[in-house]
């Protein structure tokens, strides 16, 4: 037998689980398949498990899509004020970490729980713990088996996420089921991803755990944030915001010394000549960063015994080291997926594939990537809240 709905949402994650909400209390019978045992996974673990759960500066430009206007009509529509009213209507406590990230004081779980009442409101039915072994289209009708059911709806919503942490039950499927109902996919890549250090470089692992306040650049692209030296290369907020620009084969500058000015060292050199570099350098750096970049700029003795031009050029060096990093630590490690469903085969109004009408992909299935903090999960919630308007 054929159970019959409104509407089937494919991904009890973020985005599918607001779009059931929405469409559930604007009457729609709503049936969501997961195959993971419990929904909404990714929030959970999300921020260190209090879920970062949007940014209060939220805006278009903070998201990368082989089209940069996509997605201004979802976000718009369904802003970060909105996702905060909800959470405040549920009376969860949060705050403010850095740079308009906010944090539940609490849980993640508290996020899921909201969600899943949201369902409950509108009466959506999850279905959990079942592979779906079969999608077909006729009539007019969706017909999605899984487990022992088949069932059917002129409406079909992919919302199985990326490809980011298979370990969660994260799948490549949506890129699978896009193509099948012929979909273009933007290239998948990781991001939001540590990057790897080879050659000379691999030094730098010696470092493993140390932090700093930097800027990160790539092309035109910086963000100033925390970097930290891993065993395998680079990583902390700053690296993983960068990442998500860099392309195999470019270099990456690192401003160790964001806050000092390009004469540094020579003030240095006049207020305290019998200083060293690595001396002068630590009262900056962490002091195992600042032994490593004073072996490196090779300038021994103290600051006196150094020219005006060779300290400024040590300063410019300092301001714009360059880092050739290998690769990233892949999928296994990346925070999102760029890349994926075509936005050019999707209306931005309603999420709804141009060529099959009934047929709309939302979150991170789709080439819109967010930045690190909170930016994810907003796009999850505006392009969620969008299909369930329009279902
Ligand atoms: P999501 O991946 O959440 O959900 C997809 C659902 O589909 C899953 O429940 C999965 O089980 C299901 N599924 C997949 N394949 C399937 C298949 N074949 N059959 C049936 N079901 C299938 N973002 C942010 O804004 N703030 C944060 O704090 C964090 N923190 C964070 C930490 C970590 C460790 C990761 C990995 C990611 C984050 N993110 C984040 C990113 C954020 O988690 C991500 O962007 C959203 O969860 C995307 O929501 P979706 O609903 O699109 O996919």
């Amino acid at each position: 037998m054929t159970d019959q709905y409104d509407a089937i949402i494919l991904g009890a994650g973020g985005a599918g689980l607001m779009c059931a909400a929405i469409a559930g209390q604007r009457g729609k019978r709503v049936l969501v398949i997961d195959h993971a045992e419990a929904a909404g996974k990714k929030i959970l673990i999300s921020g260190g498990g209090r879920c970062n759960f949007t940014n209060i500066h939220t805006a278009p430009d903070r998201y990368l899509s082989a089209n940069k206007h996509f997605m201004k009509s979802a976000l718009g529509r369904y802003t970060a004020a909105d996702f905060i009213a909800l959470v405040e209507q549920y009376g969860i406590a949060y705050h403010e970490k850095a740079l308009g990230q906010l944090f539940c004081d609490g849980s993640a779980r508290q996020i899921v729980a909201m969600l899943l009442e949201e369902c409950a409101k509108g009466r959506a039915e999850i279905a959990l713990g079942d592979a779906i072994t079969d999608i077909a289209h006729a009539d007019a009708q969706y017909r999605v088996t899984f487990g022992a059911r088949t069932a059917s709806a002129p409406a079909l919503i992919i919302a199985t996420g990326g490809p980011s942490i298979p370990k969660m039950g994260a799948t490549g499927f949506a890129y699978d089921l896009a193509r099948k109902f012929g979909m273009k996919v933007v290239e998948p890549r990781p991001a939001l991803v540590p990057l790897t250090l080879g050659g000379d470089e691999t030094l730098f692992r010696d470092l493993s755990g140390v932090s700093a306040d930097v800027i990160a650049r790539c092309g035109k692209t910086a963000f100033r944030e925390a970097a930290l030296f891993t065993h395998r290369g680079l990583s902390g907020p700053a690296i993983l915001q960068i990442s998500s620009y860099w392309r195999h084969g470019q270099p990456i500058g690192i401003d160790f010394l964001p806050s000092n000015s390009a004469d540094w060292l020579v003030e240095a050199k006049r207020l305290k000549p019998r200083a060293t570099l690595r001396s002068t350098l630590a009262s900056a750096l962490p002091d195992r960063l600042a032994e490593t970049l004073s072996e490196r700029l090779a300038l021994p003795g103290d600051l006196a015994s150094q020219t005006d031009k060779a300290l400024q050029a040590a300063t410019q060096r300092l301001a714009a080291w360059q880092f050739h990093p290998n690769g990233t630590e892949g999928l296994a490690k990346a925070e999102v997926t760029l890349g994926g469903i075509s936005t050019a085969e999707l209306s931005s109004q309603t999420m709804e594939s141009r060529t099959s009408p009934g047929l709309f992909a939302i979150g991170e299935a789709v080439d819109v990537t967010g930045w690190l903090g909170g930016y994810n999960f907003q796009w999850a919630w505006s392009s969620g809240w969008a299909a369930g308007q329009a279902l």
